[in-house]
């Protein structure tokens, strides 16, 4: 099923109408801005992605360059310059592996579990490609440093790439000194909204992936968004349900409850994505992930009867028939005949409904998405529905989705702490 048809019987309820009429005539409006915007080659690089060829066949070129000499890569960045890949490869490669080759990331200098990661890899088969659109980010330019501590000299010039935005920055120098390759990130493209460039597929293609399709399936979305004429697309229309709720109810917690391992990551790039864009000025909307079925049992009761303060999106893949079913003997037997013929594929599905439906009795604002399949143009499609919805919220919120001034003053202190030159 494509995308179009998913999101379109994806159900939006509410226990309030209160300013849904107003904010939905604003994000028509702030829809048509953007369309607008859009067709004359401006507004939001990451909408022009979608139709962006010319890179991928050099990405395609770089990735096989990568195949041909590595099993193994190992992504090296953090926040929007990794968490696109880990959705990607989450979705599409469980295990993060594919065809006999695998993709892991550093994202995080926890020393230990650096340690950990390096120790297990075989450095002989494995490649690194270090990402940071700045190329100032402390941590990915420490992790760099860990990882080319392993390596012998020498060969640090084969083993590691650079992604990072052009002009003069640590990282250009170190990549300079190494002597190794480097691809140019997209100056005008925001960290968490660069999934769609080679950021996100870069990794995805050495994995095998369907970049081409992650991009069809975004552009997809967008002309859907974009010509749904009358209606008001769910991406706008979801941002002013959102922003309706915040106002009147105090409704400020969005919970993502994903049911599928699969779309964990999903969910991390998404929460990223919501607390970066629309968290400024006081103003924002908190993003949380929560895990089904396990998170039912650990917040469900939370969610259906403590504070009314969140809205959620109940977001499940259907489960491929391939496992066996439970014998009806057995379930019997054992008292728990409504488990008789079933399996885990159908009792999970079971779940995702039953919570969302739970959810819903219990007066919570909740909408229902199901991915019929979990392939490149889905997920695509899923990408820009969501960052669709993220611009648009950030319009009716007044905020600037494409900065992060608050973070940048945490990367400040770092530097200060660490005894270099305050900015
Ligand atoms: O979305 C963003 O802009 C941030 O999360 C960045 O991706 C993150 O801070 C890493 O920055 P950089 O890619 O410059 O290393």
């Amino acid at each position: 099923m494509s995308p179009q048809e998913t999101l379109a019987s994806a159900s939006l309820t509410s226990s309030s109408n209160d300013d849904s009429i107003e904010l939905g005539r604003r994000a028509a409006a702030a829809l048509a801005r953007l369309k607008q915007e859009f067709r004359e080659g401006r507004g939001p690089r990451f909408l022009h992605m979608t139709h962006a060829r010319d890179d991928l066949p050099t990405l395609e070129r770089e990735a096989e360059a990568l195949r041909a000499r590595f099993r193994h890569l190992v992504v090296i960045g953090t926040g929007g310059s990794s968490l696109g890949a880990q959705a990607i490869a989450g979705a599409l490669a469980p295990g993060r592996v594919s065809g006999g080759y695998g993709l892991s990331f550093l994202d995080n200098v926890d020393p230990e579990a650096v340690t950990r990661a390096l120790d297990a890899l075989d450095l002989d088969t494995t490649g690194f490609l270090a990402i940071s659109k700045s190329g100032t980010t402390a941590e990915t330019l420490a992790l760099s440093f860990a990882v080319l501590d392993r390596l012998q000299k020498g060969r640090a010039t084969d083993h590691v790439r650079f992604v990072v935005e052009p002009g003069d920055s640590p990282m250009r120098r170190l990549a300079a000194r190494l002597g190794a390759s480097v691809l140019d990130h997209d100056p005008n493209l925001g960290g968490r909204f660069s999934v769609l460039s080679l950021v996100g597929l870069l990794p995805a293609l050495f994995l095998g992936l369907d970049a081409r399709g992650l991009r069809a399936g975004a552009a997809e979305a967008m002309a859907r968004t974009f010509d749904a004429g009358d209606v008001l697309p769910p991406p706008a229309e979801a941002a002013a349900r959102l922003v309706a709720l915040a106002g009147t109810h105090g409704i400020g917690t969005h919970v993502l409850m994903t049911y599928g391992d699969a779309l964990e990551p999903f969910g991390l790039w998404w929460r990223q994505l919501v607390g970066e864009s629309l968290g400024k000025d006081g103003k924002g909307i908190t993003p949380v992930t929560a895990r089904g079925t396990t998170d039912q049992h650990s917040q469900l009761q939370l969610y259906l009867a403590g504070p009314a303060d969140k809205f959620f999106t109940v977001l499940s893949a259907t489960a491929p028939a391939v496992e066996p079913r439970f014998g009806r003997g057995l379930a019997d037997a054992l008292g728990v005949a409504y488990l008789g013929g079933q399996s885990l594929g159908s009792l999970f599905a079971a779940e995702a409904e039953a919570t969302a439906r739970s959810l819903l009795e219990y007066g919570r604002p909740v909408r229902r998405l199901t991915l019929d399949t979990t392939d490149a143009r889905t997920l695509g499609g899923l990408f820009m529905q969501f960052m669709l919805e993220t611009v648009i919220t950030a319009d009716l919120l007044g905020v600037n989705a494409f900065d992060q001034p608050a973070v940048e003053h945490g990367k400040r202190l770092v530097i200060e702490m660490l005894g270099g030159v305050k900015s």
